[in-house]
């Protein structure tokens, strides 16, 4: 299209909404300003609401921050990679250097010279796949699935999950033993200020025990464990029992220097890790993770799922990209302490008391049943998350807790504008 064509189409543009503005603001002149004025009234009296939000990816007039994404929206060369490659969604190809990246991304020697492959010979393939570390699908959450079914074995494996914890490997356990299987599920408490218990989850192995499941930070305390006790922990148990570590949020770990956990996975035979492009990167939504793994286990992942399938053309040239996008990363991280220690300050005044969180959410005490506040805040635009729902083994640690995802600034100043009057409402 010419550029004047181009000017002539925007000019166009902004006559018509000038003129509907216009015509809208004759006809109802009277309305609006009255709207206007009662807004305005109720803005001055109560401070923003939910109302007043634009949050990236969900309708207007809705704070989203119950489910731990990126409130920025997506890395912007990500989606610059998915406009580039659109056309290319006819094809089954897994599209970009996303493996090769990874590779590089976490320091793994994959010892082959790339430049002299000959991708067309499948001893290629077979040479690549020996080195390979890597194991990719649509998002982490298939990936934990997976690695939940190398625990379940032959329907007698046992796993140990901390509780409060993200839960999904339990889960799996728990649908074998539902269906007849004799698998078996134990959830250590975390400590009093919800830190996971390593010494207790060591104690808790039997020789059933075939998984351990360590969430690191945590989901939903956000707490970390320190990466000499990680490291003590692997080297102390049996080795026939698979640790698998699901760094999600490893990125927000506001520790300097934080070692994460993949020289494990790669040293370890019985070590695997998760990582998702869904939180840091902002691309919840297209669906992409990874495991890194030691051969043994990642032959057997691949022996159920083969190489990459659940993952689509764009989701790895998204993700390829996401991966470089290091200015987005940073800002997302300054957005995300900014915010917690926003909330930290809001609530010391208010006198709650709340977990320091290395992660994108917080848990907050609301020292009552929290779905009531959750139901409230609802009512009001303001999605956030009960820990009600994080409980099991006749244990249920989080019922008072609220767990807040961290927004941008303005969506976090409409969550704590409703949330004191809801609190001062249910006191
Ligand atoms: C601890 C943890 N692991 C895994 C996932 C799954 O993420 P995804 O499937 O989007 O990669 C989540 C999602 O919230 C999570 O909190």
């Amino acid at each position: 299209m010419e550029q004047e064509e181009i000017e002539e189409i925007e000019e166009e543009y902004r006559g018509i909404s000038r003129r509907q503005f216009v015509a809208g603001a004759l006809l109802g002149a009277g309305a609006i300003s009255l709207t206007a004025q009662r807004a305005f009234a109720q803005m001055l009296a109560t401070g923003k609401t939910a109302k007043d939000i634009r949050g990236n990816g969900v309708p207007g007039g809705i704070v989203q921050i119950s489910a731990n994404e990126n409130p920025l929206g997506a890395s912007p060369r990500a989606i610059d990679a998915i406009m580039q490659h659109i056309f290319e969604i006819n094809r089954y190809s897994f599209g970009s250097d996303l493996p090769f990246k990874l590779h590089a991304h976490h320091g793994i020697t994959l010892g082959v010279d790339m430049s002299t492959l000959d991708f067309d010979d499948p001893r290629t393939f077979r040479a690549l796949m020996e080195k390979n570390r890597v194991y990719m699908d649509a998002g982490s959450g298939p990936i934990v699935q997976l690695i939940g079914l190398l625990g379940v074995g032959n329907g007698t494996g046992e796993c140990i999950e901390s509780m409060p914890g993200y839960g999904q490997i339990a889960r799996v356990f728990e649908g074998f033993k539902m269906a007849g299987q004799n698998t078996n599920v134990i959830r250590v408490p975390t400590t009093g200020d919800f830190n996971q218990d390593l010494n207790a989850m060591k104690a808790a192995i039997t020789p059933k025990t075939t998984i351990i499941a360590i969430t690191n930070p945590n989901n939903p305390t956000g707490t970390i464990v320190p990466y000499a006790d990680l490291e003590k922990f692997v080297d102390s148990v049996p080795k026939n029992i698979i640790v698998f570590i699901d760094e999600a949020y490893i990125h927000f770990v506001r520790e300097p220097g934080y070692k994460d956990a993949i020289q494990l996975a790669t040293a370890r035979d019985n070590v695997v890790v998760t990582r998702t492009f869904s939180k840091i990167y902002g691309l919840a939504g297209m669906r992409i993770g990874y495991a890194i793994a030691s051969k043994p286990i990642l032959d057997r992942m691949m022996l159920h799922q083969g190489f990459g399938q659940g993952m689509t053309v764009l989701s790895s040239h998204a993700a390829s990209a996401a991966l470089e996008d290091h200015d987005f990363v940073t800002q997302t991280i300054k957005v995300t302490n900014d915010g917690k220690d926003f909330l930290y300050g809001e609530f010391k005044k208010m006198g709650l008391k709340y977990t320091p969180s290395h992660s994108n959410f917080l848990i907050v005490d609301v020292g009552q049943d929290s779905r009531k506040i959750v139901t409230e805040l609802r009512k009001r635009g303001v999605m956030v998350r009960s820990g009600w729902g994080y409980q099991g083994a006749g244990m249920n640690p989080l019922s008072n807790h609220i767990r807040i995802s961290i927004g941008k600034p303005d969506e976090l100043e409409v969550f704590m504008n409703e949330f004191k009057k809801v609190m001062g409402a249910a006191s």
